[in-house]
């Protein structure tokens, strides 16, 4: 059997989280592949919210197996108290496993964060102060400890005994500290060590093992494809790679696995921290789009800059992913404006732009060119859980439109329009 990944195509909330749930009907296993507690996917489920970082979304379905990958870098303490919030809520949580090869996010990794920001001064990206950039370094710098080596007690003293000073020294440097001893550091590892052993496997082992058996894989993708490490607005992206192909390095499967490639497109373009953002608008229109899209951080709570729909950017995307659909989501939140505008491309000291750059001075420097297309009606949440009760003839004829010259524009198809957050707002294409 083979794979299906689904990727951010812009700054992330472009609003994975519901459309993986809805994927996650047909899949057998659903995989976080990438990221950590920095995402935010808030679904609601007959009518109650939730509100996951970490977790796979495929959790809400009985019976499906949810996978945190090797490409993740893990907060035990999230991770245990995401789980009691499930199962608080009801929700059934048997098949849950965490690969041995993740990273762990360790109680320093968060104050580092802080720090490593401060001295970044104007490169600072806004993190979300999780510990997710200084996990990931200490991955690539051989400084990590991963599933496998917290629960070994053996290594990970070993590890605590060595690494301890050096992050010490380093916090001390900027005048930051642990906040724990050593003797702590490792009392706390030996009881994340107890509470996370029952989840904890060789999980590329499973998934491998479930499409030899003929059983369906979903990777679900985290943050975006402007936020990756590799393909990213450098350095105010995050520090994983966003996009489908890391969807096989970071479940540990073969790339010929993945099939389908579908891009997750916000109907506009919202960006939580800091970085050029050439459509961003700093009007009445961006605050009517923000008020109703409910554009703060799930993770962070902060207010998301909003913007108009970016094909420069999603251009890239449909590139470096290889994307075989698109969804479009929140096309309800822009109800109601006279006129929508896209950006075809970019205009720098008279030159135009069609690809987006690499180098943030000149993206700081691009004017977007718009396309002008005629707004859809204000139809009110009911209104569009009517349309989608009907299905795609129902849609508004703008809207359509705007399908229409999205898949044109990005020579992708569109399969699904998802018009609000409840599980059943949305139309197949
Ligand atoms: P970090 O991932 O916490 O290191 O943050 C790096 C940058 O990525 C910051 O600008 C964050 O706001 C942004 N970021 C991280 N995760 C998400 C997400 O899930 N959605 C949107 N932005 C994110």
């Amino acid at each position: 059997m083979t794979a299906t990944v689904i990727i951010g195509t812009q700054w992330g909330d472009e609003g994975k989280g519901k459309i993986t749930d809805l994927y996650a009907k047909e899949y057998d296993y659903i995989v976080r592949f990438q990221g950590g507690n920095n995402a935010g996917h808030t679904l609601v489920v007959e009518g109650i919210t939730y509100k996951l970082h970490l977790i796979p979304s495929g959790i809400l379905y009985p019976n499906k197996h949810a996978v945190i990958g090797n490409g993740l870098v893990v907060d035990p303490e999230v991770f245990l108290d995401e789980l009691a919030g499930l199962a608080k809520a009801g929700i059934d949580i048997k098949n849950l496993h965490v690969s041995e090869r993740a990273h762990v996010i360790m109680p320093y990794h968060k104050i580092q964060d802080a720090v490593e920001e401060e001295l970044k001064g104007g490169f600072k990206a806004g993190t979300t102060k999780r510990g997710i950039g200084p996990c990931y370094q200490d991955k690539v710098g051989r400084f990590g400890i991963r599933m496998a080596d917290l629960l070994n007690p053996e290594v990970r003293k070993k590890k605590i005994d060595q690494f301890y000073p050096v992050k010490k020294k380093f916090l001390a440097a900027f005048g930051a500290d642990i906040g724990m001893t050593k003797e702590e550091l490792l009392q706390w590892c030996a009881q994340q060590a107890k509470l996370m052993a029952p989840y904890v496997e060789d999980t590329s082992l499973l998934l491998n093992r479930a499409l030899e058996n003929g059983e369906k894989v979903l990777l679900e993708g985290a943050q975006g494809t402007h936020l990756c490490i590799d393909h990213g607005i450098y350095p105010f992206g995050t520090s994983s790679n966003c996009v489908s192909a890391n969807g096989a390095v970071g479940a540990g499967i073969g790339p010929g696995r993945i099939e389908n490639v579908v891009g997750v497109v916000k109907a506009y373009t919202t960006r939580v921290g800091t970085g050029p953002f050439p459509t961003e608008l700093f009007d009445d229109v961006g605050e009517r789009i923000a008020e109703k899209g409910g554009e703060f951080g799930t993770t962070t709570g902060r207010p998301r800059r909003v913007g108009w729909l970016d094909l420069v950017m999603l251009r890239f995307s449909a590139r470096v992913n290889g994307l075989t659909s698109l969804a479009l989501t929140k096309a309800d939140v822009m109800e109601g404006l006279e006129e929508i505008k896209v950006a075809t491309h970019y205009e720098k000291d008279g030159v135009k732009l069609e690809d987006f750059p690499a180098d943030m001075d000149v993206l700081a420097k691009c004017e977007p060119v718009y396309d002008i297309l005629p707004g859809w009606p204000e139809l009110g949440q009911k209104g569009w859980e009517a349309v989608a009760s009907k299905g795609k003839e129902a849609l508004p004829e703008n809207l359509l439109h705007y399908v229409e010259y999205l898949e044109k524009a990005l020579d992708v198809p569109v399969e699904l329009v998802s018009l609000g957050p409840a599980r059943n707002a949305y139309v197949l294409m």
